[in-house]
Parts: C-alpha cells; sequence; structure tokens
C-alpha cells in the first residue's frame, strides 16, 4: 500500500514540476537584418541570452555593462554562440547618473541608429545606495533607465518603428509607491517590488508620451509560474545562494526561456497592438488595475524628472 502511495506522490511531484517549468518559446522567426540593439546588463542572465538570440536574427547588437572584464567575456560568448561578429560592449554604470549622461553622449556620437532599447539591467532587493545616494533599486531598476530612455528617445524617434522594452517583475503587485518615500530601501523584496512596480508605470508613460510617434513600450516579466535561474543570487551570502541554487534548479526555468517574452516584443507585430502593455510567456497580460494608473505614471514621471535634474 506504502509502495502505490509513494508512487502516487511521486507523480504528483513531477507533473507540478513539469507544469511550473512549462516552456513557451517565441514562434515569430522575423529577422532584424540592419536594426541596432541595445540590450543594458547583457553581460549575463536573461540580458545575454536575449542578445544571443537577437544577433542570431541578424541585428547589431550593443551590451552595456558597468564591469569591461565581464563584458568582453560576455561579448566573446554572445558571438560565438550567435555566430556574428556585430556584437560589442559599452561601459555603463546605471548607479551612476553621471556615468548614464556619458555613456548617452558617446552612444549618440557612435551610433547612427537605434531601433530596439531592452532595458533590462536589474538588482534584486539589495539595501545599498548609488554614487548619487538613491536607493540601489529604485536607483539603478527605474532612475538610471529612466534617465537613459530620456536621453536616447530622440534617436528611437528618428528610427522609427522603434521599441522600447522594460524587464519588471510579476511581484510589482505585493507593494504600491509612496511618493513621501520613493526611496524606501527596508525590506530587500519590497524594495525590490517596488522599483519593478516603477517600471511598470514607466513604460505606460513611454507608451503615452510617443503615441503616434512610431515608438512602442513593453513591460515584460520574464517568468510565468517559476521565476528565471540567472545571475542575481551572486549579490548574497554563500549559504543564501547554495540554498537558492537548489530551489531554482528544482522549480526555476533557464535564462534561455526567460528571454523568450523579450524578444516576442522585440519582433511581433501581434505585441505592437498593445503598446503601453505588460508582457508574460509571449502574449499580452492583466496588470491589477492599481498599476494602470495613469495618473500615477505621469506623477512618477514628473518625480523622476526632478530627481535625475531633466530640464
Ligand atoms: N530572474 C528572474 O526570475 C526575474 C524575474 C523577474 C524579473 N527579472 C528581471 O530581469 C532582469 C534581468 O535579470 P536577471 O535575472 O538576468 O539577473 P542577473 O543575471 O543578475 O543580471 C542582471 C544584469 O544587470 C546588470 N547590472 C546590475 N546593476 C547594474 C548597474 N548599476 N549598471 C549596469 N548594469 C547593472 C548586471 O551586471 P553585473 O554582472 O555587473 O552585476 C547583470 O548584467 C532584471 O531587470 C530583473 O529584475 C528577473
Ligand atoms: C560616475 O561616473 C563618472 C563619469 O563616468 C565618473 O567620472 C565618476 O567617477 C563616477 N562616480 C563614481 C562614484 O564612481
Ligand atoms: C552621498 O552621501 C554621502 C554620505 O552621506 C556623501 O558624502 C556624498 O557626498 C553624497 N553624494 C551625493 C552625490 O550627494
Amino acid at each position: 500500500m506504502y509502495f502505490l502511495y509513494t508512487i502516487i506522490a511521486s507523480l504528483a511531484v513531477f507533473f507540478i514540476l513539469k507544469w511550473l517549468k512549462k516552456r513557451r518559446y517565441c514562434t515569430d522567426l522575423r529577422r532584424l537584418d540592419g536594426k541596432t540593439i541595445l540590450i543594458t546588463g547583457g553581460n549575463s542572465g536573461i540580458g545575454k541570452e536575449t542578445a544571443i538570440a537577437l544577433a542570431m536574427r541578424g541585428a547589431r547588437v550593443i551590451i552595456a555593462c558597468r564591469d569591461s572584464d565581464k563584458a568582453e567575456k560576455a561579448v566573446r560568448e554572445i558571438k560565438l554562440k550567435s555566430h556574428s561578429l556585430n556584437v560589442l560592449y559599452m561601459e555603463l554604470d546605471l548607479a551612476n547618473l553621471s556615468s548614464v549622461r556619458d555613456f548617452c553622449k558617446s552612444f549618440l556620437q557612435r551610433e547612427k541608429k537605434l531601433d530596439i532599447l531592452v532595458n533590462n539591467a536589474g538588482m534584486p532587493g539589495v539595501l545599498e545606495w548609488t554614487d548619487n545616494n538613491f536607493s540601489m533599486c529604485f536607483g539603478v531598476n527605474h532612475l538610471g533607465h529612466f534617465l537613459l530612455t530620456n536621453l536616447l528617445l530622440p534617436r528611437l524617434k528618428e528610427c522609427a518603428p522603434s521599441r522600447v522594452i522594460t524587464l519588471t517583475c510579476s511581484s510589482y503587485k505585493y507593494q504600491k509607491l509612496d511618493f513621501q518615500d520613493l526611496n524606501y530601501n527596508q525590506l530587500p523584496f519590497f524594495t525590490y517590488c517596488r522599483s519593478k512596480l516603477a517600471n511598470i508605470y514607466f513604460s505606460q508613460e513611454v507608451a503615452r508620451i510617443t503615441e503616434g510617434k512610431g515608438v512602442t513600450s513593453y513591460a515584460v516579466h520574464p517568468g510565468k509560474r517559476s521565476f528565471v535561474q540567472s545571475g542575481w543570487t551572486c549579490h548574497y551570502s554563500i549559504l543564501f545562494r547554495m540554498l537558492v541554487q537548489v530551489i531554482m534548479w528544482m522549480f526555476f526555468v533557464p535564462c534561455e526561456i526567460g528571454a523568450q517574452t523579450v524578444i516576442y516584443c522585440a519582433v511581433s507585430d501581434e505585441a505592437a497592438k498593445h503598446s503601453g502593455g505588460y508582457f508574460i510567456d509571449c502574449r499580452p497580460a492583466t496588470l491589477r488595475p492599481f498599476a494602470r494608473d495613469a495618473a500615477v505614471a505621469k506623477k512618477l514621471w514628473e518625480a523622476s524628472e526632478r530627481l535625475v535634474n531633466l530640464a
């Protein structure tokens, strides 16, 4: 009898894991020859897999990274795996707004085109501060990308139809923004959730201000039921890492799968009909009503303009 229970229990676990890790690929095979794509934090995780896939489709891929050793290594790997030589890196530290400005200046000088901007880089919840004294999550995940996108927007408009894709996370729903304390930096997970909620409002506002100008904007949650096995644990202690590694191996999908919805938003005509939308698993998804509040999106945009000193 126990034998039977064991078999039933094992089968149940097997099918639950299989369901959790169900894979969905972007089935739109459109090529991207002649397009220039900028991916922040393209040296690891989902960003690197996105870079490989888009370079494979013929795009010129530029990864924007803060660490030149890691970036060079990643460029070699992306070239090798995509069989493309049209891959390079440029230095960008999103935790330093002067670095963002310098980056944009040299990008606009060197590159005549920008067709797709992927705001991918992200910090998990860490209780640290950026060079400009913003909370690390809010500063890197939101403000750095906010300034970057604003400074590159003229080039995106010139290259219309163009796209802005911003990585967010389904955990946005656990928090709300506090405009009295945008730099909230207490519980790491909540700090992260707020920055990812800011990414959603940001993405919606980009869609609104560029409406009719040929630029479309997409917010992407890269997992579905499960999360993605990427490098984010490197910011934590070895013990925590080992524990999470085991859980990740059991429940999380590989980065190659995590990149699929980003790829979908980069190429699909179907996605382009939902500018300002939220995407999971290669299709549009529904946000909680509070995260669709256009007034909050506008308020965050204006507050961010003040924080990064955009006239
Ligand atoms: N993994 C998931 O399950 C999951 C779920 C939901 C959303 N996301 C989102 O997906 C995106 C990619 O994350 P991932 O999972 O691929 O994580 P990851 O492997 O940790 O990659 C994050 C990337 O961001 C870069 N980065 C961090 N701080 C930076 C800074 N100040 N300036 C420039 N680059 C910086 C990192 O560079 P270094 O290598 O130099 O640190 C790294 O390349 C993030 O926005 C994340 O929030 C991931
Ligand atoms: C921020 O970036 C600027 C310009 O790239 C650089 O000169 C400066 O040293 C950086 N600040 C810090 C604290 O690293
Ligand atoms: C950030 O805070 C530190 C210590 O509080 C201070 O020394 C530094 O000047 C501040 N940096 C900026 C850019 O305001």
